[in-house]
């Protein structure tokens, strides 16, 4: 076993827990110790921790994002997905991203990077860094693969561009001066993503982009719509809104 193991309640809630030899509180769960508790078991196992029946995950992206630690608002999986596969990132690729937040973004691309890519990351605030780089952390303990990273305690802008960069994507209250900062270092043919939670913010980012010389690919809004079992038979929209993320801009050097 890893030296995480991801724990699921029966109502779906996951708990992470770090593989330690001594007596810890972990919220939800009470005090006890996850090596003498938990140290024999696989994955698939039924346990009993203090009053509750939890069920050993494995330490999958879906799991580690559902567990993981949380203070800046993330970005979900369904843009995540969106934005890697429109900015076409995979391995051997060298990607900024900011800010980097609690990492909700981080994990996903951390996961289709795989050992020869090679993630750089910006935060200039220390109490969000603190928790993507640990979400991090414990990412790189619990997948087959994981790229090469490099943390700035910075913004964006002040990053010395020493690589060249395949992808870029910027989250972040602010894009404009970023997005000058960071597109001489962005490869030729390479593509810069915006996420960009109101209207206002994606128009600027399209004004940015097209000063700092790059052509807008797509610009817009990933609608997730769920469906689920009709009490009396048949599939239909889960009752409930179709709520909003985020606008997301996508720009490539020509
Ligand atoms: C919403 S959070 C990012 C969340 C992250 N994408 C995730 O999925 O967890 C936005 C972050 O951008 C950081 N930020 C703001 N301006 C920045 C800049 N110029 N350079 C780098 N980071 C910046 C903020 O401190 C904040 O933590």
């Amino acid at each position: 076993m890893s030296e995480y193991v991801i724990l699921r309640e029966e109502d779906g809630k996951t708990h992470i827990i770090r593989l330690v030899d001594k007596a810890i509180k972990h919220k939800g769960l009470g005090v006890f110790n996850p090596k003498l508790t938990l140290g024999s078991c696989g994955v698939g196992d039924e346990v009993l921790v203090g009053q509750k029946y939890l069920t050993i995950m494995p330490t999958r992206l879906p799991e580690l994002i559902s567990s993981m630690a949380r203070r800046a608002q993330t970005i979900s999986s369904k843009d995540a997905g969106f934005l890697i596969t429109k900015l076409g990132v995979g391995p051997g690729d060298t990607v900024l991203e900011a800010g980097l937040g609690s990492g909700g973004l981080s994990l996903h691309l951390a996961r289709v990077l795989g050992s020869s890519g090679h993630l750089i990351t910006a935060e200039p605030r220390t109490e969000h860094s603190k928790i993507g780089l640990l979400n991090l952390e414990r990412a790189s303990k619990c997948f087959f693969e994981f790229p090469k990273h490099t943390h700035f305690d910075s913004i964006v802008e002040d990053i010395e561009g020493e690589d060249r960069y395949d992808a870029i994507i910027l989250d972040m209250p602010e894009h404009s001066s970023a997005i000058h900062s960071s597109v001489p270092f962005l490869k030729f043919g390479g593509r810069l993503a915006c996420y960009a939670p109101t209207s206002s913010q994606l128009e600027n980012c399209w004004k940015s982009c097209s000063d700092a010389g790059l052509k807008i690919d797509w610009a817009g809004e990933v609608i997730d719509r769920e469906w689920g079992i009709a009490s009396k038979g048949g599939m239909r929209p889960i009752n409930g809104p179709i709520g909003h993320t985020a606008f997301l801009l996508i720009a490539q050097k020509r």
